[in-house]
């Protein structure tokens, strides 16, 4: 930490990134969603014309990237269309899907509608782990045949594994099963406790010793696939809660990326429904109006509004202070240093949130599984406790 570093005054740059979130339904069940808890709540989605429009809007703002998520983005009839708009209006197009949904046949029609990107998730590679972790028996096989679909397609088989405590023993299976697919990348993504995984910690969060030996295979296989001159990469990615350094959430707040709910809600980040505050809908301001002067994206733009410690600390604008969604779901204090930092007061409590996972073997119950029933009991359960 270095003394009194001068604050930073956000010179406010167009957004790079915009990500539609084109629905919170789902076929699938997975405990670690990081769709708010209140997903339900937000039934009512943009229709096709309003989506255009906001394609237009954000590509009019400047965004270039445009990911189309969810819930699960092919429960959308009119994704195509809303593919061959994106195209229309020059924006690079990615896909991120379970793979539920869909068929070769749409694999081609999203092609032939100007698609650039797909990006399929898997949830283990045994079938009976994967269908308890998803919810659902058919999953699985599919998530598999249009891996190849995809690929035949001309595409890049790009494949995202989410990787927690259940499934995390499994690393090289998983591994082996991308390679056997003919996967061209894989991310191997610890889970962030945002949402669902945010409730379900405590069954999801790996140990240390489990962490090791995955990124130990991870390394080996790496080595494997180099020996065999075969090209796949795999990323590793470590759970926030074992760094001693923040990560600079989105690159900070309101800097490169805008997520469009599907209800028309926009948000600095996907997890910011976990957050206490009001934020803009489509329905009732210009995207620009949104991006440039809205309270909202304002808030925890440049350094101001950062505590003393994170001004005076020479890497604040490298970490922005961290993620204020991690910040307020540990601290209740959305305006706190990410307890990640170690030098953050409640770092000490993430800790113990830590040693705690290491000595937990079995826990009753099980995690909870992310729909429509557990989301509204949940949610009348918080709204209990706090009345
Ligand atoms: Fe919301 Fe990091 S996920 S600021």
């Amino acid at each position: 930490m270095s003394a009194d570093h001068a604050s930073v005054v956000p010179s406010v740059t167009p957004p790079l990134w915009l990500l539609a979130e084109l629905t919170y339904r789902c076929p699938l069940q997975c405990s670690y969603c990081s769709n708010p808890i209140d997903f339900h709540r937000y039934s009512q989605e943009l229709d096709t014309q309003a989506w255009c429009d906001v394609l237009r809007q954000g590509r009019n703002l400047g965004a270039a990237q445009l990911g189309f998520s969810g819930g699960e983005p092919l429960i959308r009839k009119d994704l195509e269309v809303l593919v061959e708009e994106a195209r229309r209006l020059g924006f690079y197009t990615n896909l991120i899907t379970s793979g539920v949904g869909l068929d070769v046949k749409r694999v081609n029609a999203l092609s032939a509608a100007g698609l650039d990107h797909i990006q399929i998730s898997l949830q283990a590679a045994d079938p009976d782990l994967a269908s308890a972790l998803a919810g659902s028996k058919k999953a699985h096989a599919n998530k598999l045949a249009m891996a190849r679909a995809v690929k035949d397609a001309g595409y890049p088989m790009v494949l995202n594994v989410v990787i927690h405590r259940q499934n995390i023993d499994q690393i090289g299976d998983i591994i082996a099963l991308c390679d056997q697919l003919g996967a061209d990348e894989v991310e191997l993504a610890n889970c962030q406790y945002y949402g669902w995984a945010f409730l379900n910690r405590r069954q999801l969060m790996p140990t240390r010793d489990q962490l090791k030996r995955a990124e130990d295979e991870t390394r080996r296989w790496r080595e494997h696939l180099q020996a065999r001159g075969r090209d796949m990469t795999l990323h590793f990615v470590v759970p926030d809660y074992y760094e001693k350094q923040p990560k600079p959430c989105m690159g900070g707040w309101g800097s490169i990326f805008m997520t469009v709910a599907p209800d028309g809600a926009v948000l600095p980040c996907h997890s910011a429904r976990d957050l206490p505050m009001d934020f803009p809908t489509v329905n009732d301001l210009a995207l620009h109006d949104i991006w440039y002067q809205s309270d909202a994206f304002n808030r925890f733009r440049g350094t101001d509004w950062m505590p003393k410690r994170c001004q005076q600390c020479d890497q604040h604008s490298l970490d922005f202070g961290g993620c204020r969604c991690q910040a307020y779901l540990l601290t209740g204090d959305m305006t706190e240093t990410d307890p990640v930092c170690e030098l953050s007061p409640h770092h000490a409590e993430l800790e113990v949130m830590v040693e705690e996972a290491q000595i937990i073997t079995i826990l009753e119950g099980g995690a909870i599984p992310r729909n429509t029933h557990t989301a509204k009991t949940q949610t009348a359960n918080k709204d209990t406790k706090s009345s």
